[in-house]
């Protein structure tokens, strides 16, 4: 079966960080910009978070009320509600917890990418009943555990989604790079330290990954940012 190529997309601290007081940093802003000039570079028609990326960015915590009687039980089959969208919010929230409000997340420009949620089995029937009525698209990856291999061939096959662009945090990173999935890496380095320990760094492992497997990367570019600031390309295949 056929995948999209696969861009991990991320700035880190010296000290391999990804969130963190360095952050809070004035000198940060920047780089920050940066991330998302080279985010929009690239033209990507999709683009993936984990669920916690997500709620801290667009949900802010809100959740649906899923106390609800009368839900008829929903079967475990791929939603597609919108297949032409110009771009895609691709989450990855396997539960069912993130409280959208609308079947968009709009950029700084007014533009919408459709939401498509990746959600297992487990999901309840209200919360499969909340994303239909807003006309969210969802697809399953799994019973109990999500299976990214079948999660990124159904992108491409269900939403001709060819290139994706994966954009942390560290957990979502980190099984991607477990199942062997990134392609490309696009690294920001922010030339500030902040030694902070128990903070993400770029690939977590949780328990539900299997046995942690060493992945080579091979210097495709390096480019000087401003200010002391690098971006690398890393790729996992040798040209
Ligand atoms: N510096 C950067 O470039 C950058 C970019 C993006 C995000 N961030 C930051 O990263 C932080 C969040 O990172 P994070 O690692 O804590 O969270 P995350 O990767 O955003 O989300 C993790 C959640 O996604 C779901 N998930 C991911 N992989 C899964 C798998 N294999 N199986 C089952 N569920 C899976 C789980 O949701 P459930 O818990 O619901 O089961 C898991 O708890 C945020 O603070 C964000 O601001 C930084």
């Amino acid at each position: 079966m056929e995948r999209p190529y696969i861009i991990c997309h991320m700035l880190t601290s010296l000290d391999g960080k990804i969130i963190g007081e360095y952050l809070k940093e004035e000198r940060a802003i920047y780089f920050t910009d940066e991330y998302e000039k080279i985010h929009k570079h690239y033209g990507c028609r999709a683009w993936m978070c984990g669920r916690i990326t997500m709620e801290e960015h667009f949900t802010f915590g809100h959740q649906f009320d899923l106390k609800q009687d009368n839900i008829p039980t929903i079967p475990r089959t791929d939603y597609v509600a919108n297949k032409d969208a110009k771009g895609y919010a691709v989450v990855v929230d396997p539960s069912g917890k993130l409280g959208w409000t609308k079947n968009y997340i709009t950029d700084d420009y007014g533009l919408g990418d459709h939401i498509i949620e990746i959600l297992t089995e487990q999901v309840s029937d209200a919360y499969l009943a909340h994303l239909q009525k807003l006309g969210i698209s969802y697809i399953f990856g799994g019973k109990e555990q999500l299976d990214f291999t079948v999660v990124v061939e159904k992108l491409k096959c269900l939403f001709s989604i060819d290139k994706l662009m994966l954009e942390g945090g560290g957990v979502l990173n980190g099984s991607f790079l477990n199942e062997g999935l990134i392609d490309e890496l696009s690294l920001i380095l922010v030339p500030i330290a902040d030694g902070a320990s128990n903070t993400t760094t770029l690939f977590e492992t949780s328990y539900f990954l299997k046995k942690p497997q060493p992945v080579n990367f091979f210097l495709k570019d390096i480019e000087k940012l401003g200010d002391g600031g690098i971006w690398m390309k890393y790729v996992t295949k040798r040209d």
